[in-house]
């Protein structure tokens, strides 16, 4: 059933999409790069990305996505489970995916930093294309490296890959709601 599929795509890309904006909420103190710049002058990442907002987007992604899976063993909703299964011993498992999915959406954002220093874009500058499409380059990169069964599944192989094209398509759209909700709250200082 490829309406399953699509459910299943978006539900298991929460924790991705719950990392950033925690990280935004969580974030401030230490910079990931304690300040170091790069031979060009500029900075390595800018004081954008800071320990507490990493370790915070992590915590909630995970949190998040263990209520998902809790829900999931709970009324044994094997489609809506990160392991397929619903028993007890479906936790272990499901944490390797959802740590997969929480470092390599805020690696994903580290990275796009990095690469936007190196542009000399500066420290909350607009980069289209980057600032939507970085965390979620890096969830499927670390999907790719670390759990790679799941990701063709869920993703690649049949019409999983309808999924991914509604991941793609969806990503912008949901970038763009989270950030003006942030602005609009007072937590960005913009819109992006
Ligand atoms: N944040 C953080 N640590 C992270 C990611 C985000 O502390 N690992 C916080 C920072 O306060 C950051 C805000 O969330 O300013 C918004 O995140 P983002 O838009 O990714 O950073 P920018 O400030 O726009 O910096 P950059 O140009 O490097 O993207
Ligand atoms: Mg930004």
């Amino acid at each position: 059933m490829v309406w399953v599929l699509l459910a299943q795509a978006l539900w298991f890309m929460i924790p991705a999409y719950v990392a950033n904006p925690a990280a935004v909420l969580t974030g401030g103190g230490t910079p990931m790069d304690f300040g170091r710049t790069a031979s060009s002058g500029a900075r390595i990442l800018g004081d954008g990305k800071t320990w507490r907002g990493f370790f915070g987007g992590v915590g909630a992604a995970v949190f998040i996505g263990l209520l998902q899976q809790a829900a999931a063993v709970a009324t044994g909703t094997e489609a809506a489970s990160f392991t397929g299964t619903t028993s007890m011993d479906s936790f272990p498992p499901a944490l390797g995916i959802l740590l997969t999915l929480a470092v390599g959406s805020l690696l994903g954002d580290v990275l796009g930093s990095f690469v936007k220093r190196r542009l000399g874009i500066p420290r909350g500058a607009r980069a289209r294309g980057l600032d939507q499409y970085d965390f979620l380059l890096g969830t499927f990169l670390f999907l790719a490296l670390f759990q790679t069964a799941w990701l063709l599944e869920h993703y690649l192989l049949g019409d999983a890959v309808f999924g991914l094209a509604l991941v793609i398509l969806i990503t912008p759209l949901l970038h763009k709601g989270v950030n003006v909700l942030g602005y609009k709250l007072g937590r960005k200082d913009v819109p992006w």
